[in-house]
């Protein structure tokens, strides 16, 4: 079984080598830009792990943990625009939309977006690219939740927009492997189970770092979410009680991944790869 350091260098070096649409003439320097920055590469990585754990063959995993990782970046670009979040820092670079103009980021989001559908369309059936759909489409609602609420969430409230907007994505990269691998239907709810649990605890651990980071830590600007005014774990219960919260999240995702019927060895290294921040 490979650790989720060489899966991700396998991640690092598939991206790097997917071609894009000639149609996109240079909006393609603004995608690689923003997709070949250096970020955590978690989704491809718990796809490919998943993918360890079943057994199967990573050179077949690879188109659809690819599209998962050019949603994600899709999602990244657009959320730091002046309209969402207005972040001018993003995987230690400045932000697309800095570096390029709005319109450029705008347009190299919906690039991205459809280059990953065009990845999951390379199976020969359409599962990849439904479940894709399903989450991206969580993702946004979750998005939506987030840039509408205006500090008025309660504490399940938070825990579903944290489902959504990255637990739906996170609970995808499982899924993938478990549609490319053939898993009949009614064995994948466990995984699933663990999966949407695992996003909740990296989006708690997300709003931990925001609140305790430096840039230089997260490549991104620390601080943001309480400058706009946002409900996170750390706004709503206080840091140590968010961190708390993230090890009873981090308890449960442990829990479920013990129920899996399988080797889930390299799936624990990910698990352990996310960090609580301590004081
Ligand atoms: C940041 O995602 C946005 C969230 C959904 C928390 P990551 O923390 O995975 O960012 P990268 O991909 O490593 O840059
Ligand atoms: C990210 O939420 C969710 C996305 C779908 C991008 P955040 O707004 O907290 O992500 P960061 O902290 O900017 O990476
Ligand atoms: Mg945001
Ligand atoms: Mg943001
Ligand atoms: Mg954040």
């Amino acid at each position: 079984m490979r650790p989720p350091e060489e899966l991700r260098s396998l991640v690092e070096e598939r991206l790097s080598a997917l071609s894009f649409a000639t149609e996109l003439g240079e909006l393609e320097v603004a995608l690689r830009y923003s997709l070949l920055a250096g970020g955590k590469r978690i989704r491809p990585v718990l796809c490919l792990a998943t993918g360890e754990a079943l057994g199967r063959n990573t050179n077949e995993l690879l188109p659809a943990a690819c599209s998962l990782e050019l949603v994600h970046t899709f999602s990244l670009v657009h959320d730091d625009l002046p309209a969402l979040d207005d972040d001018d820092l993003r995987r230690g670079r400045p932000s697309a939309h800095v570096r390029f103009g709005e319109g450029v980021a705008v347009l190299a989001g919906d690039a991205l977006l459809t280059e990953a559908f065009r990845l999951a369309l390379s199976y020969p059936t359409a599962e990849v690219g439904r479940l894709l759909a399903d989450a991206t489409l969580g993702m946004i609602g979750g998005q939506y939740v987030d840039v509408t609420t205006d500090g008025a969430l309660d504490g399940n409230g938070l825990a579903e927009l944290h489902r959504l907007k990255t637990g739906r994505l996170l609970a995808a990269s499982v899924e993938a492997a478990l549609a490319v691998a053939e898993k009949p239907e009614g064995d994948r709810a466990p995984w699933r189970r663990f999966a949407e649990e695992l996003g909740l605890l990296f989006q708690i651990v997300d709003d931990i770092l925001d609140a305790t980071g430096t840039a230089d830590e997260l490549g991104k600007t620390p601080g943001k979410d309480e400058a706009a005014g946002k409900v996170t774990y750390v706004s709503l219960y206080g840091i140590d009680r968010a961190r708390q919260l993230a090890d009873e999240a981090r308890a449960r995702v442990n829990e479920r991944l013990a129920a899996l019927p399988a080797d889930t060895s390299i799936l624990a290294e990910v698990v352990g790869s996310i960090r609580t921040p301590r004081g």
